[in-house]
C-alpha cells in the first residue's frame, strides 16, 4: 500500500500531537506510531512542564538553572529559543483551555523539582501532566491529521537529491509507504536499551538508528540521564516522580537515615547526575534506598499515579517509605537539528527526545522535556508553514539487497549489558568489553525489507547501543551525566565538544554545527 501526503511524522508523544494540530492548518498530516498514543514517554511524563509563567520568577533564571543542571555544554542560543518561546507557548496553552491544577488561594500550583531554583513546573492530574496534555491535545486534532497505530517505521526514503521523500513501515497486514514533502521524526528516546528503566518497554531509539542509517548527524549520545527513584520492586516498575521530593521526600537508607544530608547543598533535590550516582553507590554497597513520604500530607491526592503504582506492586505505603532504585530515564543525545528540527538531510526533521538541538547540556533540567515537545514541536510547525513547499522528487534511490548483520547482540543480554558497562558508572574496560560484543554498524548500505519487525528492531538497538558505548568511550572525562570511573574529572579540553556520528564516522566537533570537524580527533570507528 502506498500513501502520498503532505507531512508524515513518526511518534505520537506531545512534540508530534503539538506538531501535527498546527500543521493542520495548512496539510495533510499522517502520524505513524509503532504502538499507541499510551506507548510514550509524553503520556507517562510525571512531574509537569517547567516554565516561567509567574512574575516570581525569570526566564534569565530558568536558563541558569539549565545551563547549571547540564554543566555547560549547551547551545546557549537554542537554550534561550526553549525558555523564552517556551514560556509564551505554555500561557497560550493554559489560556486556550488545557486544565491544569490550582492551589487553594486559586493560583496555579508550581511544584519544584532537582536544579530549579524557583517553584516552576506546571501540572495536571497531580503527577499525570503527560498523559492529561496528549489527551488534550490528541483530542482537538482535526479529521486532515490522521493517526495511524501499530506502524514501525524501519526505513527512510531518500531520491537523488538526498532528500527524505518517504519512509518505509510494517503494520500487522504486511508493508506500507508513506511519501510525503517532509518527514518528521518524534520517536521518543532509547531508555529500553537498558534492563532498568522508566521509558516504555519499547522505547528502542528506533528515530536515532533510522536517521543514523539514513546518514544524518548524531550527537551527544553519551549523555543519558539515569533518574535517581524508579520504584523497585523485583525490578524496575515505574517512576517516582522528582515532585516527590519536592513536596518533602527524602531519599533514606534501610535504618531511614538520610542519604544526601552533606552530599550536595540541594540535598534530596540535587541534579540528577547527583542523586542517581549517590543511590548507585548505596546499592553497590549492598544497601537498600528508599524515598521517606511521611512528611508528605495526602500523598494518594497530590501523587494519585504513584499511589496506584505502588498499589498495584503490593507496596504498604502506610510505613512512608517506597523502594526505589535508578535507572535510565532521558537520552540528551539524538538526531542533530537546529530549533526549527532541521537536520543535516533536507526535508527530514526530527523534534522532542529524539533530536539534539544543545538544550540539555550533558543533563537535562527535570521537565524541560514536555516543554522542548510543545516548544520546538510549535516553532517546527511555524517554520514549516511558513517556508514548507511541494516535493516533487519521489523517487527513491535506496539500495536494494539487505544488509542485516548476522552477530547482533541479544535483547536481554544487550540491556543487561548496557546497565553494566554503559550505565551511570562507566570505564574503558567496561565499554571495550560492550564494544566488542556489539556488531560492527559502519555499512549503511542496503535495505531491510526482507526481515521480521521484531529482527529490525533489535538491529536498531544495537545500532543505537553501539553509539552510545562507542561515544562514551572517547569522552575521557565525566561531565553531567556521563560518569567515568577511569576519567573522574571534568576536562577543558572536552568543554564545549560534541562527538557527532555521520555516515558511518565519528568526529569531535567545536560547535553543534560547524561542518569542519577537528581533524586531530577523527577516527575510523567500526
Ligand atoms: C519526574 O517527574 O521526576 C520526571 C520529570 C522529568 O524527567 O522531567
Amino acid at each position: 500500500m502506498i500513501i502520498h501526503t503532505d507531512i508524515v511524522i513518526i511518534g505520537g508523544g506531545i512534540a508530534a500531537l503539538e506538531a501535527a494540530r498546527n500543521l493542520s492548518s495548512r496539510f495533510d498530516v499522517h502520524i505513524i506510531t509503532k504502538a499507541d498514543l499510551k506507548n510514550s514517554s509524553s503520556y507517562k511524563a510525571q512531574g509537569g512542564i517547567a516554565a516561567v509563567i509567574t512574575t516570581h520568577d525569570h526566564t534569565s533564571l530558568h536558563i541558569q538553572d539549565t545551563l547549571e543542571a547540564g554543566e555547560f555544554h549547551h547551545h546557549e542560543e537554542n537554550v534561550k529559543a526553549l525558555i523564552e518561546n517556551g514560556s509564551s507557548i505554555v500561557k497560550e496553552l493554559l489560556q486556550e483551555g488545557f486544565k491544569v491544577d490550582f492551589d487553594k488561594d486559586g493560583e496555579i500550583s508550581l511544584g519544584l523539582e532537582g536544579a530549579h531554583s524557583k517553584h516552576r513546573i506546571v501540572h495536571a492530574g497531580g503527577d499525570a501532566t503527560g498523559k492529561n496534555l496528549v489527551n488534550y491535545l490528541a483530542g482537538g486534532l482535526p479529521p486532515n491529521v490522521h493517526i495511524h497505530t501499530f506502524e514501525f517505521a524501519y526505513e527512510l526514503l531518500l531520491n537523488s537529491a538526498g532528500e527524505c521523500c518517504g519512509v518505509r513501515v510494517k503494520t500487522n497486514e504486511g508493508e506500507k509507504s508513506y511519501y510525503a514533502s517532509y518527514i518528521i521524526l518524534a520517536t521518543g528516546g532509547a531508555g529500553a536499551l537498558y534492563e532498568c528503566t522508566s521509558n516504555c518497554e519499547n522505547s528502542y531509539g528506533d528515530g536515532i538508528a533510522l536517521a543514523y542509517l539514513a546518514g544524518a548527524a548524531i550527537t551527544d549520545m553519551e549523555f543519558v540521564q539515569f533518574h535517581p527513584s524508579l520504584l523497585y520492586v523485583n525490578g524496575a516498575r515505574g517512576l517516582v516522580s522528582e515532585a516527590v521530593r519536592g513536596a518533602g521526600g527524602r531519599f533514606v537508607d534501610q535504618n531511614g537515615k538520610p542519604i544526601m544530608d552533606g552530599k550536595h547543598p540541594l540535598g534530596d533535590l540535587a541534579p540528577r547526575h547527583i542523586t542517581a550516582h549517590e543511590m548507585y553507590k548505596m546499592r553497590a554497597s549492598g544497601q537498600e534506598t528508599f524515598i521517606d513520604i511521611s512528611r508528605i500530607d495526602h500523598f494518594d491526592k497530590k501523587f494519585p499515579t504513584i499511589h496506584a503504582l505502588c498499589h498495584q506492586n503490593g507496596v504498604n505505603l502506610s510505613n512512608g517509605k517506597i523502594p526505589i532504585a535508578p535507572g535510565s530515564h532521558f537520552l540528551m543525545g539524538g538526531v542533530i537539528t537546529n530549533r526549527y528540527g532541521q537536520t543535516s538531510i533536507p526535508r527530514l526533521f526530527a523534534i522532542g527526545e529524539v533530536a539534539c538541538t544543545g538544550v540539555h547540556g550533558a543533563n537535562r533540567l527535570a521537565s524541560n522535556s514536555l516543554l522542548e515537545g510543545i516548544t520546538f514541536g510549535k516553532m517546527m510547525a511555524t517554520h514549516l508553514l511558513n517556508n514548507g513547499n511541494k516535493q516533487s522528487n519521489f523517487i527513491s534511490k535506496n539500495e536494494t539487497g539487505s544488509s542485516l548483520p548476522n552477530n547482533l547482540y541479544a535483547k536481554e543480554s544487550l540491556q543487561e549489558a548496557m546497565l553494566n558497562c554503559a550505565g551511570i558508572v562507566r570505564s574503558n574496560e567496561g565499554l571495550q568489553k560492550l564494544i566488542q560484543q556489539l556488531p560492527s554498524i559502519s555499512s549503511q548500505k542496503g535495505r531491510l525489507q526482507g526481515y521480521s519487525k521484531k529482527l529490525i528492531e533489535l538491529y536498531f538497538m544495537n545500532i543505537t547501543a553501539s553509539l552510545i558505548a562507542h561515544a562514551a568511550q572517547a569522552r575521557t572525562e565525566s561531565r553531567g551525566a556521563h560518569i567515568r570511573s577511569d576519567y573522574p574529572s571534568k576536562d577543558e579540553l572536552w568543554q564545549k565538544k560534541w562527538i557527532v556520528f555521520e555516515q558511518g564516522k565519528m568526529n569531535v566537533r567545536n560547535d553543534l554545527y560547524e561542518c569542519n570537524q577537528t581533524e586531530s580527533y577523527v577516527n575510523e570507528l567500526f
